[in-house]
């Protein structure tokens, strides 16, 4: 009788069977590779474009169960840290694992804070850009340029210069969002005021004008500090598995993090909420929700701030966003925007299209509303989700880097394209 852990599989091509061990209700893919029907054969694989069903690590930072609307970092609630922690200690617990003592904290924090300036080089780099870059483009290729002014950080296997470096990425990261910021919008650099907190400091440089010392609104300061918490890991997306993926070469971090970053750019992951924005403009008036919505199920278009892949359940993280907004819109007057959106958000709960597909709001879609009422142009909203990411891609990196599977990333592939063919001079191709 087989071992109960276990799962046979029988091949109806040659009447075979094979048991393969489960561990963690899972197999591994390369148990299938015994399954052949000739002894030549390279053996079976298994096809999950987009990752749908596939584990590609073994992970202890962050914890989703989808279904129920879970989300937890190193086993904490989402919602008590962002209810009790700060942004700095979140990244030390995801870093590292735990939460740190007040000593641990005090040196982290003076470790981050102290790394906060920039290469004088930097803003000439800065300046190369186009007047109307958009600053992610300027971040993904500054980070990436960081690589340059720290060959070190090649060094991937010392723990001491690895430290180093997520000091310098942590602390450097507000500072390069912010010069981006201030490039386009054509004012000086602001340099870091290390008197801040992180995110003080970066309101800091972002908006900081004559006034000899700028002081932050602690409602919008401790905000933006728990949208940062919000932000700073969701375990296997699309760019945690890029930044893996780029570190499973053994790239340095400045590049790893850069092509992370790039991941996160795009619409369908970090960029959503920027169209979140775009959408809630385009509707433009609550009565036109319901038509929006028509041509959302007619197949137009997508409803920007709707749906995920894990989450199949609200958002836990969207569920803090929408009460945190009264607290901000307190201060900053109401985004008028924000109607359409509970407008947007009460049809689509009640709407069988939705409901039957699980399609609930994600974190992006009352985080823009926030981030415009904060006076943030859109275009800065996937880098405000770059900076407190940054953590989470690196925690993601060094357990990949301390773990018993480090390997290069090489998926297989199914190959359907032409057999082996003779070349064709160009004057006799039809
Ligand atoms: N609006 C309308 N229909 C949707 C939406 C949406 N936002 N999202 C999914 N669907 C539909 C699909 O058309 C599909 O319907 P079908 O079964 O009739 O074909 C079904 O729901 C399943 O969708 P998939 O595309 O298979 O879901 P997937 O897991 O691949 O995609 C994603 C997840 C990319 C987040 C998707 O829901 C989406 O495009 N949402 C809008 C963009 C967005 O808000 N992205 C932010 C994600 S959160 C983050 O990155 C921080």
């Amino acid at each position: 009788m087989a071992n109960k852990n276990s799962l046979t599989i029988t091949d109806n091509r040659t009447g075979k069977s094979y048991e393969v061990p489960i561990e963690h209700d899972t197999i591994k893919a390369m148990d299938l590779r015994q399954i052949k029907v000739k002894d030549d054969d390279f053996g079976m694989m298994t096809y999950d474009p987009g990752f749908t069903n596939t584990a590609s690590c073994k992970s202890k930072v962050t914890f989703i169960d989808g279904e129920k609307g879970i989300l937890r970092y190193r086993g904490y609630p989402i919602e008590q840290i962002a209810e009790k922690s700060n942004y700095l200690e979140t990244a030390y617990l995801l870093l590292f694992g735990e939460l740190p003592t007040k000593k641990q904290y005090e040196e982290w924090e003076y470790n981050i804070t102290h790394h906060t300036f920039v290469h004088e080089n930097v803003k000439k780099f800065m300046d190369g850009y186009q007047y109307d870059a958009h600053p992610m483009g300027m971040l993904v290729s500054t980070v990436a340029a960081f690589s340059t002014l720290y060959p070190e950080a090649k060094n991937i296997d010392d723990p001491d210069t690895r430290l180093h470096q997520v000091h310098r990425l942590i602390g450097k990261m507000p500072t390069l969002a912010a010069y981006a910021y201030r490039h386009k919008m054509g004012f000086p650099y602001v340099y870091p005021d290390n008197n801040l907190s992180y995110t003080g400091n970066f309101l800091n440089m972002l908006f900081k004008m004559s006034e000899p010392k700028y002081e932050p609104n602690p409602v919008l300061e401790r905000a933006l500090d728990v949208l940062f918490i919000l932000h700073a890991d969701h375990e296997q997306n699309c760019s945690a598995n890029a930044m893996r993926s780029i570190g499973s070469s053994n790239a340095d971090p400045y590049v790893a993090t850069a092509g992370a970053a790039a991941a996160l750019y795009g619409p369908l992951h970090g960029g959503a909420n920027e169209a979140v924005l775009r959408m809630l403009a385009e509707i433009g008036d609550v009565k036109k929700v319901p038509e929006y919505i028509k041509r959302v199920k007619a197949g137009d278009f997508r409803l920007m701030g709707f749906g995920h892949r894990v989450y199949k359940n609200y958002d836990p993280r969207a569920k803090i966003i929408k009460k945190m907004a009264d607290e901000v819109f307190e201060v900053t007057g109401k985004n008028p925007l924000l109607d359409i959106a509970l407008e947007l958000e009460r049809i689509a709960l009640e709407d069988d299209f939705f409901v039957s597909r699980k399609l609930y709001p994600n974190v992006d879609f009352y985080s823009g509303l926030i981030y415009q009422a904060m006076k943030f142009p859109t275009d800065m909203f996937v880098v405000l989700f770059a900076i407190p990411r940054t953590s989470g891609w690196l925690a993601q990196w060094l357990e990949f880097l301390d773990g018993p599977d480090r390997r290069i990333a090489r998926p297989r592939q199914i190959f359907l394209g032409e057999d082996s063919r003779d070349y064709v001079e160009i004057d006799k191709r039809k």
